[in-house]
């Protein structure tokens, strides 16, 4: 039997995951990590915290699986997408990394309005200019830590740093480097007319190659380190959206997805590349060779629930402990007790500014509505329902943009809810399906292996052959309405406070 390696590079944590050839998961673990917030919308992580999970939960899942080293035959590496990672000529991580969901750069955006146009830089890199986009991140650095600019010598993404830790190379692949907003997307290579219009140096990046090529082999080195065997082939791997896309099958036209992790994601695969030229939803190039993909973020979705329970649920946390449970799973019970509305409270989950459909870094989070009736209760399941109403404004963009979705999944930490997907079916309108394997980027990733170690011979067919639905959750057809009532009051919440939100940046 065969077997492959998936790592995903999270915000929260490292997941590694070995899979054999038919995506069964033969041993899995996480090592989790903080993330740093020396400022209000600074978001910083150090890339030693993920190298080491990486290299830890490899051994861990090789120790604990027994599996032997010469059977596994690739490493698949996916990860949270734009964060920056700079290094000096010896490779040594010259700064903290700055990660997707840090707003500092709204004049590095200026900027590069400024130098490219508005509308060339979406025609080039399918995007318009994002403050979480690594583009931005490295001219912060650029103007605002000159010292550091000058001694670096390679610019890396979070998972293709870990890719260097590997095998020694500096290289990327087309889906995550997208997100970098310095790739043209529609040819999927650098492009030389926003770097020299930015004077970044081509130099400073690595080789872009497509997802499932093979990108180098693992160090004698780490071998040592992990457990595996020097030379098993690492490939490109993807952005965690791509490599969840293929984790769940959504390979094919009509197919999308929705995840909610820290950030929620819709995701719809295209085979012909979509731009908005509102730059509401961005466009990214896919896993799949020759193929693109279009998504809508929303920045503080599972976010907005962990800080709930981190703040709020500290009595849930206790005893779900006593119980032997799952927090989250306690916190769904109690939101389901509460009508749909949570008794007339809405949530805007802004925490970290908001990308779909807003693109604003200065909004924040709101609850609007509050009564001195309301409890904790309420409040937690208007937080559920607001990161819902946000993913829904993802779906509203793509029907503009007359993307048709046939087939939606649900993936993510909270997809494994049923509130959560039901929430979603409700608000969609539409059937919401689950995978069998709950392993999404990982899994993704992982089939990414297998067709660079010649298992499968493409995408597709390695979905085909493994990738299983399992429930779907049907729209309850009394509470589309009622959620449409809500919907439509939510989105009349952001524009009216948005001059508001503003002020309140630069207060
Ligand atoms: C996508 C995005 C997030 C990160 C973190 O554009 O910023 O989904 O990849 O998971």
């Amino acid at each position: 039997m065969a077997y492959v390696i998936g790592v995903d590079c999270g915000t929260s944590g490292t997941k590694t995951v070995l899979f054999d050839e038919s995506g069964k998961v033969i041993a899995s673990k996480t090592i989790e990590y903080p993330m740093y917030q020396p400022k209000n919308g600074y978001a910083e992580q150090d890339p030693a915290d993920w190298s080491n999970a990486m290299i830890n939960t490899i051994k861990a899942v090789m120790t604990q699986s027994g599996v032997s080293k010469d059977d596994v035959k690739g490493v698949g590496i996916s990860g949270q997408m734009h964060g920056l990672v700079m290094l000096d000529k010896d490779g040594n991580v010259l700064r903290k990394s700055i990660i997707w969901c840090d707003q500092r750069t709204a004049k590095e955006v200026e900027e590069m309005n400024e130098k490219l146009g508005e509308k060339k830089l979406i025609e080039i890199t399918a995007n318009p200019a994002l403050t979480g986009w690594t583009a931005a991140k490295i001219l912060w650095v650029k103007n605002n830590e000159p010292e550091i600019y000058e001694k670096c010598a390679h610019i890396l993404l979070p998972k293709d740093y870990l890719r260097f830790i590997l095998t020694g190379e500096f290289a990327t692949e087309v889906s995550d480097a997208s997100g970098m907003q310095l790739l043209n997307v529609p040819n999927r290579c650098w492009s030389d007319e926003v770097l020299s219009a930015l004077e970044i140096d081509k130099s400073l990046l690595g080789k872009v190659y497509e997802s499932c090529e093979v990108t180098g082999e693992v160090t004698a080195e780490m071998a040592e380190l992990t457990g595996l065997k020097a030379g098993t082939i690492v490939v490109g791997g993807a952005g965690d959206n791509a490599a969840a896309a293929v984790g769940t099958g959504v390979v094919e036209d009509g197919k999308a997805f929705t995840t909610i992790g820290t950030s929620g994601v819709v995701f719809a695969h295209t085979s012909s590349i979509s731009i908005d030229p509102k730059g509401r939803v961005h466009t990214c190039c896919a896993a799949v060779p020759n193929s693109w993909h279009v998504m809508g973020v929303t920045q503080g979705a599972g976010l907005s629930l962990k800080w709930f329970r981190d703040n709020f649920c500290n009595a849930e946390k206790e005893t779900a402990s006593l119980m032997g449970v799952d927090e989250y799973y306690l916190m769904d019970k109690e939101a389901e007790t509460v009508p749909v509305g949570a008794n007339r409270l809405l949530y805007l989950p802004y925490l970290m500014g908001e990308r779909t459909p807003h693109l604003d870094p200065d909004a924040r989070g709101v609850f609007f509505g509050l009564s001195a009736m309301h409890t904790k209760k309420d409040m937690l399941r208007a937080v559920l329902e607001g990161v819902s109403y946000s993913l829904r404004d993802c779906v509203e963009v793509f029907r503009e943009m007359n993307i048709n979705v046939s087939d939606m999944m649900a993936c993510g930490g909270g997809g494994t809810s049923p509130l959560w997907r039901s929430m979603l079916a409700d608000l969609y309108n539409c059937p919401v399906k689950t995978v069998a394997s709950k392993e999404g980027p990982a899994l993704g990733v992982a089939l990414l292996a297998t067709v660079g170690a010649g298992i499968y011979s493409s995408v597709p067919e390695a979905c085909k052959a493994v990738i299983k639905t399992d429930k779907t959750q049907e729209p309850i057809s009394e509470n589309v309405p009622e959620y449409e009532k809500y919907y439509q009051l939510y989105r009349e919440i952001y524009p009216a406070l948005k001059a508001s939100y503003k002020k309140l940046g630069n207060l």
